[in-house]
């Protein structure tokens, strides 16, 4: 898992600008597997103009969630694509219960499941600062941030919608009523770690690699544990069969 040859399928979580985007793709960049961002979709079909687009629009400038049954199909189509067979980094997805259980059954249907679901906790006041100073360059995609990460002079920057003040605080509470829940619901399956987002983004990169290394070295353990039982049982077989 997360290793070389390995494979890793990990959920970012976390409230609406936690970092969830900037940790999704040092991740991805480190190792060399996709970032599936829901918001990136729904934003590409928007500027793109398709169905799903001019429907996504008002709800998210809004601060509201999109049908579920939408983004689950928008992403069941993205996790068949081939790139994704050494893992991905769900950003933004689930973001409901029915979406986690959904999750869970497309996994199960092509035979897999979450190594780990990582939570990147931030104080409400800080969320508030890092969304509204929030920047993105159109033609990159990286992200900037006006106070932590400004961007070079020759960025195109884009302000997003939703990132205005009052529909910061209306995405905080759906956060906090529809995708909340989703911790305890991680937690029943033992794959939910915490990670403290503050500080830069190094600082918070460092810790989440350091708890994906552990939690590969936990499975290595597991694993030689297994394989540790499976050929004592083999011998114990051998020699009972004399
Ligand atoms: P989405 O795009 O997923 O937005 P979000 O979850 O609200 O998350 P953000 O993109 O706002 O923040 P982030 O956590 O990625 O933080 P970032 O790294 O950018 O969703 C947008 C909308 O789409 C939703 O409201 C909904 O309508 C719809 N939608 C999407 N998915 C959906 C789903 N599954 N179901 C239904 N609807 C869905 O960082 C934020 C800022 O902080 C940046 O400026 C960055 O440079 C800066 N920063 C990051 N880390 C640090 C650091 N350590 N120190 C200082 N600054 C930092």
């Amino acid at each position: 898992m997360g290793q070389a040859g390995g494979c890793l399928r990990l959920v970012l979580l976390g409230a609406p600008a936690s970092g969830k985007g900037t940790q999704g793709q040092r991740l991805a960049d480190t190792l060399g597997i996709p970032k599936v961002s829901t918001g990136d979709m729904l934003r590409a079909a928007r500027d793109a103009g398709t169905e799903l687009g001019k429907l996504a629009d008002g709800i998210m400038a809004a601060g509201k969630l999109v049908p579920d049954d939408l983004v689950i199909r928008l992403v069941d189509e993205r996790l068949a694509l081939p790139d994704t067979a050494r893992g991905f980094i769900l950003d933004g997805f689930p973001r409901t219960l029915p979406q986690a259980e959904a999750l869970d059954a497309l996994l199960e249907r092509r035979g897999m499941s979450l190594d780990a679901a990582i939570c990147i906790d931030l104080p409400r006041e800080l969320l508030m600062e890092r969304a509204t100073l929030r920047r993105t360059d159109v033609r990159t995609g990286q992200i900037y941030h006006l106070k932590y990460n400004p961007p070079p002079d020759s960025a195109e920057l884009v302000h997003r919608d939703d990132d205005k003040e009052e529909t910061v605080r209306k995405r905080l509470d759906a956060y906090d009523t529809m995708t909340a829940p989703l911790l305890p619901y991680y937690q029943g399956k033992n794959i939910l770690r915490h990670v403290d987002g503050v500080g830069s983004p190094a600082d918070v990169s460092a810790r989440i690699t350091r708890l994906i290394a552990e939690l590969s070295a936990a499975e290595g353990s597991a694993a030689a544990r297994q394989a540790g039982r499976d050929t004592a049982q083999k011998v114990k077989g051998g020699a009972d069969g004399g």
